[in-house]
């Protein structure tokens, strides 16, 4: 089986990042071959400068090794090093729909949130562009969090819809969306996902926080009316720090919230910021250790893209061939 994801190297990697998909990221390494790319291409879709671009790209690649990532059991590698994704967007984009993208939610909020600034045709394209990274792996499994499901179930129209028209080339991908923690929220407004770009700072954990400030957020979580500890939807508050806990500790939050009945709110907060402090701190630990060594980072990441191109290469040969594109080859 091969398994293929990819994460945006843009500001700081924030908890629902690490459980909804860097820990499946982990795990995939036993599962099958796993490849695992920092999609820089991207993160130009939106108004960024050069220069954070590169300093949090080897952010981002320090978090992944610090995490568990292993280049030797899997393939790591910066999107811009391999071109066949910019040319497969491109040949995609004519079995693309204008009115599927027009649908993405994604699209949707983050047109929405420009304000003022450049809505890009890239921005537009993006989904494109994911589908495009999945398929030129023939990827048979794809490990996200919940909000890439839309994303997902495009890349696989897609991949349908080439199949028919060109013929048999590409494979179907299925997402792999954790059971547990798959979409954490935000600690001050437990109605919107867990993100970079929400306006409460304090709302979101970051990878790096020290343990005083984690321990400071979770505190300060917005709880609901009430005081009994239990997972339902009007208590959003407390069903996402149960479901913190849960994935963490590998067990359901409905088992947490029974071994929490009866104890009050506080308790509940001390043992979240606990196991996460305890979840997150040898990450950060391992992290500023690597992240000192910008060579070695970018030697794993250029080793990796020699791996990738090898498959990326041949997948877009059997491309050209059923588009009737290029030079005939024998
Ligand atoms: P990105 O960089 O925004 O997020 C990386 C991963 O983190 C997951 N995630 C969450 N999981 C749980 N709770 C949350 N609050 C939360 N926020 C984010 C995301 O679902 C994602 O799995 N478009 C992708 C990057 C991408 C990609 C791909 C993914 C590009 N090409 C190909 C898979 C396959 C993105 O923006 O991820």
């Amino acid at each position: 089986m091969r398994i293929f994801s990819g994460i945006q190297p843009t500001g700081r990697k924030h908890l629902g990042n690490y459980i909804g998909a860097i820990q499946t990221w982990v795990d995939g390494q036993a599962l099958g071959e796993a490849l695992y790319c920092i999609v820089d291409l991207h993160a130009t879709t939106v108004a960024y400068e050069p220069a954070d671009l590169r300093r949090y790209l080897y952010d981002t690649t320090a978090i992944l090794l610090a995490a568990g990532l292993d280049p030797e059991r899997c393939t790591l590698f910066r999107q811009s090093d391999v071109a066949e994704h910019s040319e497969l967007c491109w040949l995609l984009c004519s079995v693309t729909a204008h009115g599927e993208l027009n649908r993405m939610h994604q699209f949707k909020d983050k047109s929405a949130k420009q304000k003022d600034a450049l809505v890009s045709a890239g921005l537009f394209l993006y989904p494109v562009l994911q589908a495009a990274d999945i398929l030129l792996y023939k990827a048979d499994e794809v490990p996200v969090g919940d909000d890439q499901r839309q994303h997902i179930e495009l890349a696989r129209n897609i991949a349908e819809r080439f199949n028919e028209r060109f013929g048999p080339t590409l494979v179907v991908p299925r997402h792999r969306i954790p059971q547990v923690g798959a979409r954490i929220m935000d600690l001050q407004s437990p109605d919107q996902k867990m993100s970079t770009t929400n306006p409460v700072e304090t709302g979101t954990i970051y990878v790096l926080d020290e343990p005083k400030a984690i321990i400071k957020k979770i505190k300060s979580a917005v709880t609901d009316s009430g005081s009994e500890i239990a997972l339902a939807e009007d208590k959003p508050g407390i069903s996402n720090l149960l479901e913190i806990m849960a994935a963490i500790q590998k067990k359901t939050a409905a088992q947490l919230a029974q071994e929490f009945s009866g104890q009050r709110y506080g308790d509940l907060k001390v043992a979240v910021a606990d196991t996460v402090v305890n979840y997150l701190t040898p990450v950060r630990e391992r992290y500023l250790e690597l992240r000192k060594d910008e060579q070695r980072l970018e030697s794993v990441l250029q080793k990796g893209a020699s791996k990738a191109r090898v498959i990326a290469r041949q997948t877009m040969t059997e491309v050209w061939r059923a588009m009737g594109l290029g030079t005939v080859r024998s």
